[in-house]
């Protein structure tokens, strides 16, 4: 056994949901559907056929999850709010049992002494406003900043952490250029206008989180995974380059004030042979986005490594020369520990945030229960332990990490992979809807009770 790796005293142990991934009840007590209610429910979107319809019914059920976090003893929990649960067609009439709903949970959460940790978005953008264009339209930043309003003018006077967005790169890249996620686009120049309106959206709801809560932190959360050739060939470097610059520059570098880097517009133009002028970025724009933040949230998961085997190249790749459970997860992602320690120097000592959370971090592994109805699932507390002492590596050199939260409390809907990909602490019967907490989840409390590793 290594030495225990100590936090700091202050440090925040969390786990994190989003809405669309627990809730279920897509269509009750008034709730408006959302792109990814309209996305799970168009065939062959995603895996198995499976939605979000019932999910892991927190909707119903979350007074047991709330047991589950108290008796994981964290101190904070991340989740995100259904836009469609307080304004079922986007803006205007607010929806009292949504807010009632939510209004139960923080009360709830605060008499535990959990603090909430709340997402404006992760990507469940009422219907209604996708109709009229969603994320490409610039009167959805409005629409947001009034959902902003409603949102904070709701809870703020008891939540102290707001995160405006959570991984504007997936809600954009994904979404509307990969069309891998709702809304389902496969064309660079809508993506690239979606994500300077979805930038934008953050950049106006700072100020208005900080008139309505002002006692609480506001950021955003990005995510910031490793992007790396692997070979020295021109080519591996050039997709590496435009992989890091379109996911992690074109996000952090106009939040920190520094507006869109060049050489990825130019990649994006190069790649579709278009000429992308960006002319919906409108004067005042950049300043608006760059609101100055409380913290930067930051999700971590995987390095990925680029690579095009060339007969001279080929043998030079830095792939792991064997993919084993360990270094490769079931969703097919690298476990890639020092990735985590150097994303968190970088995002630090290159943009100065006053503080980080590494709000999302963990991994999918399918790992059953067994004869005895228990889950040893030791291949997540492997993958977990090792990225915590990454992030202790960090924090010894200077980087100002304040929280850590686990992805996810448990089992839920992994977008377009449906329910197969497992990434909870808390094992899902998605049949019966049983929780049942995986040896990671017991060895999570025992980390947080000693707030250390
Ligand atoms: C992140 C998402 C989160 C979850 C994890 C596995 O990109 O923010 O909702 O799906 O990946």
């Amino acid at each position: 056994m290594t030495k225990a790796l100590t936090f700091p005293s202050d440090f925040l142990w969390g786990t994190a949901t989003s809405a669309y991934q627990i809730e279920g009840a897509w269509n009750v007590d008034g709730k408006g559907e959302s792109i990814w209610d309209r996305f799970s429910h168009t065939p062959g979107r995603i895996e198995r056929g499976d939605t979000g319809d019932t999910a892991c019914d927190y909707y119903h059920r979350w007074p047991d999850d709330l047991d589950l976090m108290k008796w994981l003893g964290v101190q904070t929990y991340r989740f995100s709010l259904a836009w469609t649960r307080l304004l079922p067609n986007g803006r205007g009439t607010v929806n009292q049992p949504g807010v009632d709903f939510y209004n139960r949970i923080i009360d709830a959460l605060l008499e535990a002494n959990i603090q909430p940790f709340v997402t404006l978005y992760h990507w469940d953008l009422p219907q209604t406003l996708q109709d009229e264009g969603g994320w490409t339209n610039r009167d959805t930043a409005e629409a947001f900043a009034a959902y902003t309003d409603v949102a904070t003018r709701a809870f703020g006077d008891r939540v102290k952490h707001w995160i405006t967005h959570n991984e504007p790169a997936v809600a954009s890249w994904m979404g509307h250029f990969h069309g891998e996620h709702a809304p389902g686009f496969s064309d660079a120049d809508t993506a690239m206008r979606a994500s300077h309106h979805i930038l934008l959206s953050h950049g106006m709801a700072v100020p208005i989180i900080r008139q309505n809560s002002p006692e609480a932190e506001a950021g955003i959360t990005l995510d910031v995974n490793m992007m790396v050739a692997g070979s020295n060939s021109a080519k591996d470097r050039a997709l590496a380059q435009q992989a890091d610059g379109s996911w992690t520059r074109w996000f952090s570098d106009p939040v920190f004030g520094r507006g869109y880097p060049e050489d990825v517009r130019i990649g994006f133009e190069q790649q579709s042979g278009k000429s992308f002028p960006m002319d919906y970025v409108l004067p005042g724009d950049l300043q608006t986005i760059a609101a100055p933040i409380d913290f930067l949230g930051i999700n971590y998961y995987r390095r990925h490594i680029f690579h095009i085997p060339t007969p001279d190249n080929a043998p030079q790749t830095i792939f792991p020369a064997e993919k084993t459970p360990e270094n490769w997860t079931d969703i097919g992602w690298e476990n890639y520990p020092d990735g985590l320690t150097h994303m968190l120097c970088r995002m630090a000592f290159e943009y100065h945030p006053p503080k980080i959370y590494i709000t999302e971090n963990g991994a999918s592994y399918d790992t059953p229960p067994n004869e005895k109805g228990e889950i040893h699932d030791d291949l997540r507390v492997n993958y977990l332990r090792t990225h915590l002492a990454a992030a202790h590596r960090a924090i010894e050199v200077g980087v100002p990490l304040a929280g850590y939260f686990a992805w996810s409390l448990m089992d839920n809907f992994e977008w377009a992979r449906g329910y197969k990909q497992r990434f909870g602490l808390v094992w899902v019967d998605f049949d019966t809807l049983e929780r049942i907490p995986k040896a990671s989840a017991h060895w999570f409390r025992q980390v947080v009770q000693e707030n250390s590793v």
